[in-house]
């Protein structure tokens, strides 16, 4: 009963830390593939990071929008290919996604 306790705060501790920490999203990035389509500063399949941020800069449901993006996937917001979706994610790694996302710089 202990131990499980004390793998619930370790656990909520992680939790935490990574709705925080945008250098977390980094590694969900390298871990689901995202740097096969995208690169920070240059459009390979899909756009640059730096030019999501730019233009979605401003716009305060720019979280939300790109979090759906990533979830449900995309198609004819930036070219003709599209984007699969990403459903196995969870709400929070698809929100710390999207934050890091909007915060590249090229
Ligand atoms: C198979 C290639 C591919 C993979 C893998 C991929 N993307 Fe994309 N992504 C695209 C394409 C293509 C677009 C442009 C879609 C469009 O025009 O609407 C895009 C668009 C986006 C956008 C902008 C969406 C918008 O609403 O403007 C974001 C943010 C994004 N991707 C993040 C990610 C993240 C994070 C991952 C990894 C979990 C990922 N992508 C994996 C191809 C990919």
């Amino acid at each position: 009963m202990r131990n499980i306790l004390l793998l619930a705060s370790l656990w909520a501790a992680a939790a935490a830390h990574a709705a925080t920490d945008l250098a977390a999203a980094a590694d969900i990035v390298k871990a689901n593939g995202c740097y096969s389509c995208h690169s920070v500063a240059e459009k390979i399949v899909g756009p640059a990071f730096s030019s999501v941020a730019e233009k979605y800069a401003g716009d305060k449901d720019a979280v939300a929008t790109l979090a759906q993006s990533i979830q449900m996937g995309s198609k004819g917001k930036w070219g003709r290919a599209a984007m699969p979706a990403h459903s196995s994610l969870s709400a929070q790694d698809l929100k710390l996604l999207a934050s890091w996302v909007l915060s590249a710089k090229p």
